[in-house]
């Protein structure tokens, strides 16, 4: 083979006097003499109609085949769901899923390949470097690459190719959507948080012992972790639970309590108890300041007033803290009237209130 002429950037380059541009392509002094490319042999695509129009059908088939199984992939995990707490169930439907998804990809990348290989055209190209940004005549040649490319492609000629492949690519993303349904919580989340452990005559209990306290402990300036009677026996979900219904109890002054008429029953001789999951992303209000009556969230420093109904005086948090209407029982000890008027923790979608 003959070898390929210098271009006119090259035969520049290639003489003593030339000094390189800084920031341009690096020249070498003496450079290795191109060997050339071995001339190009006409696959049998090029020469035979026939096995042009059969490797056109191959491509689409591939395409096809990864529709099949993107669509697969949707009925397999509707038609095998995982079931709880079943661990073969978990291993059929990402077996069969899995195969699907494998398919569909498979369909397009092989499907890709094999047009490019055997149809579009396979002759070697020298591209000369060049500053990022081409001169007038470089983008020229550019669109004429692109319009070459599509004409060698046959990409806006062969329909059948081209439509498959657009199917397949519009169809791949499809089990995308039904896997990600997944990631939505499994129950109604209002049912979810507004239902917690706490019901009327539940005592009272400290975290983490579980010992009740009675209304006489609780002194003025005092602040308890609280969790609702029985919570340590759990045996099954006690995180999850506990994670909802922790609560802070504290004393203040009745006088100075500012409390809404409409909720004047909830608290027993300036005792109050407030939900202590913050309405912000629910981290846990830990800091009461007993002074000021302030209750602090440590995480993005929402703070609450525990005078007027936990209502939040400073910082990202969105709503009061929930408060649980509580009372004595015939003993003394703290006992709840209700479960939280309100879901606990922040907001979501979902929520009414
Ligand atoms: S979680 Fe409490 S302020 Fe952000």
């Amino acid at each position: 083979m003959a070898d390929k002429p210098q271009s006119s950037a090259l035969q520049k380059a290639d003489t003593p006097e030339y000094v390189p541009d800084p920031g341009a392509a690096v020249v070498p002094a003496n450079p290795v003499q191109n060997p050339g490319m071995p001339p190009e042999r006409p696959r049998v695509t090029d020469l035979d109609p026939k096995w042009e129009k059969q490797a056109e059908r191959r491509v689409a088939m591939f395409f096809m085949l990864s529709i099949v199984g993107s669509i697969a992939a949707v009925v397999f995990y509707v038609m095998f769901p995982i079931i709880p707490g079943n661990m073969p169930s978990v291993r059929l439907n990402n077996m069969l899923v899995g195969l699907g998804l494998t398919v569909a990809l498979l369909g397009v990348g092989f499907g890709a390949v094999h047009w490019a290989k055997s149809l579009m055209h396979g002759h070697e190209l020298v591209e000369e470097r060049h500053t990022t940004r081409g001169d007038e005549e470089t983008r020229q040649v550019a669109a004429e690459t692109f319009t070459q490319a599509n004409h060698e492609s046959g990409f806006t000629r062969r329909s059948m190719i081209r439509n498959t492949l657009f199917g397949a690519l519009l169809a791949a993303p499809i089990p995308a959507v039904v896997l990600l349904r997944d990631l939505a919580p499994s129950k109604d989340p209002v049912a979810l948080l507004r239902q917690t452990m706490w019901e009327p005559g539940l005592r009272l209990t400290r975290d983490p012992s579980g010992v009740p306290i009675k209304a006489s402990e609780v002194t003025i300036g005092s602040a308890f972790h609280v969790i609702p009677e029985g919570l340590p026996d759990l045996t099954y979900h006690k995180i999850e639970e506990k994670a909802k219904a922790a609560v802070l109890l504290m004393r203040l002054p009745a006088e100075d309590l500012n409390e809404d008429p409409e909720k004047a029953g909830w608290s027993y001789e300036g005792i109050v108890a407030y939900s202590k999951i913050c309405t912000h992303v629910g981290c846990p209000v830990a800091l009461y300041e007993q002074h000021t009556h302030h209750l602090l969230c440590p995480c993005h420093q929402s703070s609450f007033d525990v005078k007027e109904h936990c209502k939040v005086i400073f910082g990202p948090a969105a709503r009061p803290l929930p408060q649980l209407p509580i009372t004595v029982d015939e003993e003394g000890y703290l006992i709840a009237q209700s479960d939280f008027p309100e879901p606990i923790g922040p907001s979501f979608w979902e929520r009414e209130l």
